[in-house]
């Protein structure tokens, strides 16, 4: 078996890298840490400060002592876009120009500024279509990408999308089963995905531009904190409650405003879910998985499984994952699970994948 990449998730808000090793016993944890990046190193999805991101891997890899060159990345946001799309059945070269056109169709930017890359879902439907999911994305953004993850001394072998990475981890941790269709919503810092997963396959992907800077900013301007005031409040609201424990010290007014803007931001996800409901099939959701930072927010999960009626899970990367507990600080990993879940997708693909 090809030996796997390193998963490497360059954040607006960190740089997260995991590594695995898949054998037959399963797969087992060889590497994990979580860098910050400073403000504005990643501007919607494009990278602001190069110098600041390399550096940051650079400085990750070493405190974890990182071996291994072969990195997997994502690119995210605006300058990737994923369509399923159906057409008529056809292959070969008529599929292929078929594919320029929908380009042409489906993509804002122009042919030669995208990289494209497209997998067929389903050859033929009883109705003699084809269905197709298309992704491009920005060529000068991938670049980009890649010219940082060079500098930090290592070698880009496989691109990849978040959403696809996260459906990825899902599916190795979980199994997305045939027959079932299930909603995964990656809860970042600067914005969030949803995307709708219906017999393994991608159904509907979605960009929104809510996330754990959302919450951040209405503690910000509600308390008159400043940002890093603001982020620990958000971030010990979460702590468990005891005797000196950062949740102590958490005004009343923060949880208040974690649960409105947790109102608010699972209003705008049921309306993306809504949306791909009411013109689909089979649109019975079985469940909702939870991920990135922002899962961490307490009253989060609550507020989407009120508001869907659908069970929410919060993802959980290293669940079925051997640890060796004299190497990892367990409870650091289960505190940081959400956040991990792009890099164990992106640890899973080998180098010479697609
Ligand atoms: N314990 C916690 N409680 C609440 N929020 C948290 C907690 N830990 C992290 N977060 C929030 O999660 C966010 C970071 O999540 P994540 O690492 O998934 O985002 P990112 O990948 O850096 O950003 P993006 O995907 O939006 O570019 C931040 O907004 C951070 O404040
Ligand atoms: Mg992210």
């Amino acid at each position: 078996m090809a030996r796997q990449c390193i998963g490497l998730d360059i954040g607006s808000s960190s740089v997260k890298l995991v590594q695995v090793k898949l054998s037959r016993k399963g797969m087992s944890l060889q590497n994990f840490g979580i860098e910050p990046l400073p403000t504005a190193a990643i501007i919607d999805g494009t990278i602001g400060d190069p110098n600041a991101v390399a550096e940051a891997i650079r400085n990750l890899a070493k405190r974890i002592h990182l071996r291994g060159k072969d990195v997997a990345f994502a690119v995210s946001g605006n300058s990737v876009i994923i369509r399923r799309l159906q057409i008529p059945a056809m292959e070969g070269a008529a599929l292929a120009e078929q594919m320029e056109w929908e380009v042409r169709q489906n993509v804002p930017f122009a042919r030669d500024e995208v990289i494209v890359d497209w997998e067929v879902l389903v050859e033929r439907t009883p109705e003699g279509q084809m269905e197709v999911v298309l992704v491009a994305a920005k060529r000068e953004v991938v670049e980009q990408y890649m010219q940082v993850v060079r500098a930090a001394g290592f070698n880009p072998v496989v691109v990849d999308t978040d959403a696809f990475a996260m459906q990825n981890a899902i599916d190795s941790v979980d199994g997305l089963v045939s027959g079932e269709t299930v909603a995964v919503i990656n809860v970042g810092a600067h914005f969030s995905t949803i995307s709708i997963v219906r017999d393994g396959k991608p159904v509907f992907h979605r960009n929104l531009s809510s996330g754990g800077d959302t919450f951040t900013e209405a503690i910000r301007h509600r308390l008159a904190v400043s940002q890093d005031g603001a982020e620990a409040y958000k971030v010990g609201s979460a702590a468990g409650a005891g005797a000196g424990s950062a949740a102590d010290v958490v005004p009343q007014e923060v949880h208040r405003v974690l649960a409105q803007v947790s109102e608010q931001v699972s209003a705008e996800f049921q309306r993306s879910i809504d949306f791909y409901v009411n013109d689909a099939v089979d649109a019975n959701l079985a469940r909702v998985y939870l991920t990135g930072g922002s899962a961490l927010v307490p009253q989060l999960p609550k507020a989407i499984q009120d508001r869907s009626g659908v069970p929410v899970m919060i993802f959980d990367p290293f669940s079925k994952m051997s640890v060796d507990a004299r190497r990892f600080d367990v409870e650091y990993l289960r505190a940081n699970a959400p956040v991990a879940s792009v890099a164990l997708g992106l640890a899973l693909r080998a180098p010479g994948d697609k």
